[in-house]
């Protein structure tokens, strides 16, 4: 017997950047042909046109659920001017997700930002808050019907990457602590500042969101499902509370919170410890803890004092379909203990629908759909099949 409750989501979730190729008028784009060593999105996935297509897969999979995102970019090519082709657009993905019987979870931000936005000073520029508000406003006349509104993806990450653009700008470069043996390089913390600015701006929204549609609304907050050594405790507390911690107390008074994990970090004495070249790595140089969702879960529902979750990203980076399996099958051991416990969870969106771009590269595949560059043929993987059987019995193992 499943612990999942009715009404269960179950489905996969994507970001426009990473699938839909050509998204010229973001700062994403730009900083990919500025920096040395990072590969170009250029076509993506071209689900920019394909995404009924990719919608159909998922649907006839048995899933019930599609997360997906609006491109500010596209949307707001320049500050104040509104494509209305644009949100035409998104209404339609909107609308064919909800034909298929896939209920729509819309993200508003996920990572990238207009160019212009950017130059402005991005997050921290004086009219941050102002400006995606107001593009929040624009979005919110095409969100009828849609349930769930992810105002910011990440925002912890988000941060970081604020941080780092503003680095970047003053000439500064950010040092990677990380050894020279490959081993995973351990992320700056993100500066607290830039954090209660991206707090600000999801409170606005959220408002926003709240009164002009129908949605329930919240953020999602990526999560490193962080454990102590012995004698790291405190330092645990510390890290935890800038990477992490401060963003959950934001989504306190949310309707939902979104939990994403991937894998688990260990926190000593001195801080968060590089995690090293092993031969079980995932490809993004991670461990492989599907264990790490029930934690995440866990400590989410904690910190935000009982804010419903839904997990909207937990997959791997793999070449190899069956460990896909084997990782979210154990994830969702760990969930379904955790719901077993009294959290109460929503969802499971799975990244990712489809291998698509990983942020500056193509190699770490997550996707439930194999997509060939050259043709943009989708061919699913068993995976799909899998993980749609067990929506259909709603998670009945
Ligand atoms: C998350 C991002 C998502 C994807 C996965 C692997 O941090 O939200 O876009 O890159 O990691």
């Amino acid at each position: 017997m499943s612990k999942f409750p009715a009404g269960f989501l179950w489905g996969a979730a994507t970001a426009p950047h990473q699938v839909e190729g050509n998204n010229l008028n973001s700062d994403f784009w730009q900083a990919e042909a500025a920096m040395p060593g990072m590969e170009r999105s250029g076509d993506a996935c071209d689900s920019y046109h394909r995404y009924a297509e990719d919608m159909r897969l998922l649907a006839d999979s048995g899933c019930n659920a599609y997360r997906f995102g609006i491109e500010w970019a596209r949307v707001e090519p320049e500050p104040g001017l509104v494509s209305r082709a644009e949100l035409a657009h998104y209404r339609r993905m909107i609308d064919t997700a909800i034909d298929l019987g896939l209920t729509p979870v819309v993200t508003l931000h996920h990572f990238t930002n207009p160019r212009w936005f950017a130059a402005e000073g991005g997050w921290m520029g004086e009219r941050a808050v102002e400006r995606f508000l107001s593009y929040a406003e624009t979005t919110a006349t095409i969100l009828d019907g849609v349930p769930w509104v992810c105002t910011m993806n990440e925002p912890n990450m988000l941060a970081i990457m604020t941080m780092m653009a503003r680095l970047a700008a003053s000439g500064q470069q950010w040092q990677s602590p990380t050894v020279d043996d490959g081993a995973r390089p351990v992320l700056p913390s993100p500066d607290p500042a830039i954090g209660r600015r991206l707090v600000d701006a999801h409170h606005a929204v959220r408002d926003l969101i709240r009164e002009r549609t129908g949605a329930k609304v919240g953020w999602t907050v990526a999560n490193q499902a962080l454990v102590a050594r012995p004698g790291g405790e405190e330092k645990l507390r510390e890290v935890r509370y800038v990477r992490e911690d401060l963003y959950l107390e934001g989504a306190k008074g949310d309707d939902f919170v979104g939990v994403q994990s991937y894998s688990s970090m260990w926190v000593g004495p001195d801080g968060i410890e590089p995690h090293p070249v092993r031969p079980d790595n995932t490809l993004v140089g991670t461990a492989y803890r599907p264990d790490s969702l029930g934690l995440a879960v866990r400590h989410t529902w904690e910190v935000t004092g009982g804010t419903p979750v839904l997990v909207t990203e937990n997959g791997i980076a793999t070449g190899d379909d069956e460990r896909r399996i084997a990782y979210t099958s154990a994830a969702l051991d760990g969930l379904e203990a955790a719901v077993a416990d009294g959290v109460d969870v929503r969802g499971y969106l799975h990244w990712s629908l489809l291998d698509n771009y990983e942020w500056g590269h193509w190699a770490p595949t997550f996707g439930l759909i194999a997509v060939d560059r050259e043709t943009f043929v989708r061919t699913p993987k068993p995976s799909l099949a899998w993980l749609g059987d067990l929506a259909r019995r709603n998670g009945g193992r």
